[in-house]
């Protein structure tokens, strides 16, 4: 049996498919996190909705920390993150999804360690390839059976927030490289390595960037674009978690933290 965490972003708050879960608080070191607890397709799964029931917890202030060690206190080992994002990447439209495999961090106020505490000791954990790649191809092989458009690759650059981005930052993003921009994705992505959880995400491309969309963009607009996408958002989440198909024997990520005596809870 598999243990598998899903995080929820904008727009995925109680899908369908976790009805008849359990709700349980979990306590840690950084605070409380809220996880609804169930079993689908054999395996033992845990979702955390990113923002707080009816989104209340805007993105920098997201208590990552809490969310990613509840996860891993109840023996997660894979997770399973949903993002609505802009776009920068004239390939990437509304309703695409996009499998990133690399991220660019440009928040600037966010504990994004859980190694800042003398009694944990120094750890420099390698992030070269921030998303696991075993479970990224788990997620490829499911999107190739759903019809659902989807890319392969993507980088994501995650903002600080809550504001959205100026037209210059998005040709910024741009030029160094980002194809999409999202205000979630990099403190989740780096604690879960951390943690040696395997962890992949999923974004959505919910609208262009500033100053490629034509309008100005508001949260509505993202919500609204998000609401079209949520069945294809559960249909790809419920393949995943039935896909039992050994990942490999052992992913690296779970051994991310071995040269400093391995992730302690
Ligand atoms: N910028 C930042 N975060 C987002 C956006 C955006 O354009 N769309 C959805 N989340």
């Amino acid at each position: 049996m598999r243990k598998i965490g899903i995080i929820g972003g904008t727009g995925i708050y109680s899908p369908e498919a976790l009805q008849g879960f359990k709700e349980k608080i979990i306590n840690t070191p950084y605070g409380k996190a809220l996880c609804n607890i169930g079993t689908m397709s054999g395996n033992q799964v845990f979702f955390i909705t990113r923002h707080g029931v009816g989104h209340t917890v805007p993105p920098h202030l997201v208590n990552y920390r809490a969310n990613i060690w509840a996860l891993k206190s109840q023996g997660v080992d894979e997770i399973f993150a949903t993002t609505a994002v802009g776009s920068l990447n004239q390939k990437m439209t509304a309703g695409h999804f996009v499998v990133c495999d690399q991220l660019l961090d440009f928040t600037k106020s966010r504990v994004n360690t859980f190694y800042d505490n003398p009694d944990r000791g120094v750890g420099h954990v390698d992030v070269t390839h921030p998303y696991c790649d075993t479970l990224r191809s788990k997620v490829i092989r499911c999107l190739e059976k759903t019809g659902i458009p989807f890319h392969k690759t993507g980088c994501y650059v995650c903002t600080e927030g809550p504001r959205f981005e100026t037209a210059a930052e998005i040709k910024m993003f741009a030029l160094v490289g980002g194809d999409l921009v999202g205000m979630t994705n990099a403190q989740e992505c780096f604690l879960a390595r951390e943690a040696e959880i395997c962890y992949t995400n999923c974004a959505i491309v919910t609208n262009m960037a500033a100053g490629i969309s034509p309008t100005p963009l508001s949260h509505s607009e993202v919500e609204a674009a998000m609401k079209k996408s949520i069945s294809n958002m559960e249909k790809l989440m419920t393949a995943f978690i039935a896909d039992n198909d050994p990942v490999q024997v052992v992913c690296n990520c779970r051994h991310a933290m071995a040269e400093f005596g391995g992730f302690k809870l």
